[in-house]
């Protein structure tokens, strides 16, 4: 039996006191345990970003990291985003630019999206784009996310 591992650390601006297995992603224990559904499971191994979060300020694959490297930090999903005055400014941009292309992506790109323009402030194209690089779309394209990320941070050519 997998050993289990008590942890407390800051949801979406509340704090969570949780005991989880040894083994389990932060992807399973967000989704399974906390009901942050809006964090999607796809790829699962680190190659297309639909699980994306943000540790203490910082994007990354929830699908590649142990739910037990939680434990003292700060975590933003999707459901964080929006706060008492509405939608974070990324997201209304995603609906304003029709780039909310499909469910299952859009949590991920706008996470990045919005880890993007609190980080880096206004971009190039090029830099834009190599942003939201591992953030994979199986269906439609990029040119409305790109346009939406843009209108939010900026682009200088
Ligand atoms: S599900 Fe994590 S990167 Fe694809
Ligand atoms: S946006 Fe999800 S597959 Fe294209």
């Amino acid at each position: 039996m997998t050993a289990k591992v008590d942890i407390s650390f800051t949801l979406n601006g509340h704090l969570k006191k949780v005991s989880v297995p040894a083994d389990m992603s932060a992807l399973t224990m967000l989704r399974d345990m906390l009901g942050m559904t809006g964090t999607k499971l796809a790829c699962g191994e680190g190659e297309c970003g639909a699980c994306t979060i943000m540790v203490d300020g910082v994007s990354l694959n929830s699908c590649l990291m142990y739910a037990a490297e939680c434990d003292g930090r700060t975590v933003l999903t999707i459901e964080g985003l929006r706060t008492a005055a509405g939608l974070d400014p990324m997201q209304k941009a995603f609906v304003e630019k029709g780039a909310i292309q499909c469910g299952y992506c859009m949590p991920g790109m706008i996470m990045q999206a919005k880890y993007l323009a609190d980080t880096k402030g206004k971009m190039t194209h090029e830099e834009l784009q190599r942003g939201l690089e591992g953030n994979v779309c199986r269906c439609t394209g990029y040119k409305k996310v790109f346009d939406a990320v843009a209108a939010v941070v900026g682009v200088t050519e």
